[in-house]
């Protein structure tokens, strides 16, 4: 789990200096596209602060020397899964769920989404909830899941989730039609139910790579509350990209506070952050 307190400048252990920050925030840009704002400077602290003990360091500036001495990609990874911020939650922004819902409902075509920048699961664990009431006649229902973080895919991929999270988050009827109850040693806990689980396929996908595991066209691609970490010319790339991976009506849901409409000519927005191509 991501360390999240905060100690204050004049309580730093570890010696952390403007000049280590600016390292940090070029290493980021670089391998994963994320764009660290000034204020970022106590998360990054805290967040990386345990790498760097972990790894045996006395300050980051030691920490970073090791670091871009390194070719192998574990300790990247780990300096990666620090700096993403992986919030989420199962149905979030329903009204997505329900125009996906009625966007597929007449297919017989495998349908196929990509939830892209699906952290712990709960975005493509509650697409699978969707399509499955959406088309409950439909065997083919594909569902491409990828992040950046590994810590985040190995929780996806788990599929279990503390009971109380669930029962905020999902209504009643669909906590009972996509999870299992733990009992024993897992109560308290849910799990996705295994044939909803089978539909999901997570996969690692760093969105600003040159190379994208992913083939054939999309009903839908979900990348919401990702791109707000990216900067501009990112968008614009990402998006052009996304255009070519979808079906020709196909869809694109964003988040709630990110808007793309002056950036690319090839979406028109179609309604409440959702786009189809122009
Ligand atoms: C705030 S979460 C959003 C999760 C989900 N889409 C939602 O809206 O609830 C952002 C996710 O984007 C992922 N991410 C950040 N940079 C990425 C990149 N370059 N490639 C792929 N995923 C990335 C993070 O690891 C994180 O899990």
């Amino acid at each position: 789990m991501k360390q999240r307190v905060v100690a204050p400048i004049n309580q730093r252990e570890l010696e952390f200096t403007d000049r280590d920050f600016e390292r940090i925030r070029v290493l980021i840009a670089e391998r994963a596209g994320i764009v660290l704002a000034e204020h970022k400077r106590d998360m990054v602290y805290s967040r990386l602060g345990r790498c760097v003990r972990n790894r045996g360091h006395q300050c980051f500036s030691a920490y970073l020397d090791w670091l871009n001495g390194r070719s192998g990609a574990e300790a990247w990874q780990e300096f990666v899964n620090a700096l993403t911020t992986n919030l989420t939650a199962f149905f979030r922004e329903p009204h997505h769920f329900d125009l996906l819902a009625s966007h597929i409902r007449d297919r017989r075509d495998p349908v196929r989404v990509w939830s892209a920048g699906a952290s712990t699961g709960e975005e493509p664990y509650s697409i699978a909830i969707a399509l499955e009431e959406a088309l409950p006649t439909l065997t083919r229902r594909e569902i491409f899941a990828s992040d950046i973080d590994s810590e985040a895919l190995t929780r996806a991929r788990n599929g279990i989730y503390p009971l109380d999270q669930v029962r905020r988050q999902v209504p009643e009827n669909q906590l009972r039609r996509g999870f299992l109850k733990g009992c024993g040693r897992r109560s308290g806990y849910v799990r996705v139910r295994p044939e909803l689980a089978r539909q999901v396929h997570f996969e690692p996908v760093n969105l600003v790579g040159q190379h994208w595991p992913v083939q054939g066209r999309f009903d839908a691609i979900f990348c919401r509350n990702v791109m707000i970490y990216f900067d501009r010319e990112t968008h614009a790339r990402l998006l052009e990209r996304f255009a070519r991976l979808l079906k020709s009506d196909g869809l694109l849901f964003v988040g709630h506070s990110e808007n793309f409409t002056n950036i690319t000519q090839r979406f028109r927005l179609r309604g409440q952050t959702v786009y189809t191509l122009a």
